[in-house]
């Protein structure tokens, strides 16, 4: 599943000291403004070359494959091609179809006859869904992203509304395609899908999609640099002395939410649907709460892996590491002390269009609830 561009940074010299200036993309002013901003990205083909494990067990997880470009996904563009989806009354009936210089349309004849709008990107990795996405220049001369009404799911293997899509009513002639987000919305939306993007005029420069190494680790030329000539390179990322819990949790919450995006009625009240909210759950519990800043997301996640490899053993060890005869300070279950925590206590919630999520405020939990 991963894209032909997924590697495809711009060609830089790793080792080098200074990035070099791109002639064709690069004026002289923004030459000297990354020389100022440090190190720079390397791609995640440089990093395999000293982490192949990471490398390979990364290609398989949902972050390295949440963000392509349709026009070189043939195995997007087939999922849409020839397809015709009912968008509900107000909207009409999509019609997808390969152009001739081989892009993804969709059209709703009924209202605009033969007009054509473009299926640019598409959002997730397949293994739940996929949404398109395109970029479109409003009236105001500003640029904003429309989120396609019709996603793909592999649950249904077929398409159906985007999630956040049902109660919505079309305002206008594009929005019969989909929701139109503006400003930091749109932003975010690329930013939490993309290592680096630069929105400009209804186009992605400096496009790395999704979610890579140095998405997290930050930019790695430095660290190549050095480690290439010495054995025992300084500390980069998570190996630097302030690197803790706290720095974790925010970095994975910046995606996956943390309580500050989420408003205070919500919080109060953990409506089912924060439960697409990992860190808000969390942060919540007692696990949390009382063992003194060492439980955090790769307390039970290697950030590498991909939960599909992931045994249901490996996650009722992560529970039994703290709740066991051996270690004295924490309470065992008297219900099922070794078997099956995570149903009981962290169930699986069903969302839009059957989407699954862990609740994960770990507690115990009033039947039925
Ligand atoms: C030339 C070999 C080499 C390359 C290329 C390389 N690393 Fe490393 N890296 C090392 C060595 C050696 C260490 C220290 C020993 C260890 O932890 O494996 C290290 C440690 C790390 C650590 C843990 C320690 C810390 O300070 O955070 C991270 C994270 C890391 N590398 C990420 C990356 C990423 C991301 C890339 C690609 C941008 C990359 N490395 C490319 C050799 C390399
Ligand atoms: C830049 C945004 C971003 C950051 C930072 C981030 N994630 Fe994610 N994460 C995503 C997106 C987007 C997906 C959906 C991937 C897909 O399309 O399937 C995802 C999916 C996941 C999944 C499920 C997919 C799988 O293959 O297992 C897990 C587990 C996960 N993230 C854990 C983490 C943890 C732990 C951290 C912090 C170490 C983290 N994420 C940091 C954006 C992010
Ligand atoms: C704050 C960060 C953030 C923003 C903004 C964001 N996403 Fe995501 N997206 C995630 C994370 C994290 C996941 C994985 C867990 C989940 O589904 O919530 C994800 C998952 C997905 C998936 C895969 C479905 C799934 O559940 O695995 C699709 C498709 C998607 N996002 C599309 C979009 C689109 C389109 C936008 C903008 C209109 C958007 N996202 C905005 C972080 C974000
Ligand atoms: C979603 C965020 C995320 C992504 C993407 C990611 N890492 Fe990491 N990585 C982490 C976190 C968090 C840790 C610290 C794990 C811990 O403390 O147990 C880590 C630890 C490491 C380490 C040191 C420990 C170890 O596993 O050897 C290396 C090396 C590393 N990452 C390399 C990489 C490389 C190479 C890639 C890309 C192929 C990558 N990482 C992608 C979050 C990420
Ligand atoms: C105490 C263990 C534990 C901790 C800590 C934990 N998780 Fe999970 N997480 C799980 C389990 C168990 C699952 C479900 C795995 C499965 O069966 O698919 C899960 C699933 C997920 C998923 C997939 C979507 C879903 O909800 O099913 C994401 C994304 C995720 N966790 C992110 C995070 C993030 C981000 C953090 C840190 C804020 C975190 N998790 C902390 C145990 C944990
Ligand atoms: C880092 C250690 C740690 C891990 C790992 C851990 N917990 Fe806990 N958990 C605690 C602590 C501390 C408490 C507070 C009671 C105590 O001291 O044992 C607690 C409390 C609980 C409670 C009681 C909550 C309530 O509402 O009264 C449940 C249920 C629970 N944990 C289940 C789990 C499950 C299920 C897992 C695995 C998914 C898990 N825990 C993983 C440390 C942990
Ligand atoms: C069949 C459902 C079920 C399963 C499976 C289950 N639990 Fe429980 N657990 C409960 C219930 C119900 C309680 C509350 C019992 C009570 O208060 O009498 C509880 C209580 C707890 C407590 C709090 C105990 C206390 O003294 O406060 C912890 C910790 C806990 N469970 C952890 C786990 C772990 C870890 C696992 C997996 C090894 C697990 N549970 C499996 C239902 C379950």
């Amino acid at each position: 599943m991963a894209t032909p561009d997924q590697d495809a940074v711009r060609q830089v010299d790793p080792t080098a000291i200074d990035p070099p200036a791109n002639p064709e993309t690069t004026s002289p002013t923004t030459a000297v403004a990354t020389i100022k901003a440090g190190p720079h990205l390397v791609g995640r083909s440089t990093c395999k070359e000293c982490h192949q494990e990471n490398h390979k067990l990364h290609a398989m997880h949902g972050h390295s494959q949440t963000f392509h470009t349709v026009e070189s996904s043939p195995e997007i563009i087939a999922k849409f091609a020839g397809q015709v989806f009912d968008g509900g009354k107000d909207f009409g009936t999509y019609h997808y179809q390969v152009n001739d210089r081989e892009r993804l349309d969709a059209k709703i004849p009924a209202t605009f006859g033969d007009e054509a709008f473009p299926l640019q990107y598409a959002l997730g990795s397949g293994h739940n869904a996929f949404t398109l996405l395109t970029l479109i220049t409003e009236e105001s001369g500003e640029t904003a992203a429309l989120e396609h009404r019709a996603s793909w799911y592999a649950s249904q293997n077929g398409l159906n509304i985007t999630p956040g899509h049902a109660n919505k009513r079309p305002s206008d002639g594009l929005e019969l395609f989909g929701s139109i987000s503006r400003g930091d919305a749109m932003n975010k939306c690329i930013d939490c899908h993309t290592t680096s993007a630069k929105i400009v005029n209804e186009r992605i420069e400096d496009l790395v999609p999704s979610v890579n190494c140095e998405k997290c680790h930050g930019p790695g030329s430095e660290h190549v640099r050095l480690a290439r000539v010495q054995t025992n390179p300084p500390p980069y990322s998570v190996g630097k002395d302030d690197w803790d819990t706290e720095s974790e949790i925010q970095l994975c919450g910046d995606c996956h939410r943390l309580p500050k995006n989420i408003s205070e009625k919500e919080l109060r009240e953990y409506p089912d649907l924060l439960v697409r909210f990992q860190p808000v759950g969390l942060l919540r519990s007692r696990c949390y709460l009382e063992s003194e800043g060492t439980m955090r997301c790769t307390t039970c996640h290697q950030p590498h892996r991909s939960l599909h490899l992931v045994s249901k053993n490996e996650h009722i060890e992560n529970c039994i590491a703290c709740h066991q005869e051996q270690e004295p300070d924490h309470v065992i279950c008297p219900v099922s002390p070794r078997e099956d925590c995570i149903r009981c206590h962290m169930p699986p919630m069903e969302q839009e269009q059957g989407l699954t999520f862990h609740d994960h405020w770990i507690r115990v939990r009033a039947a039925g609830d």
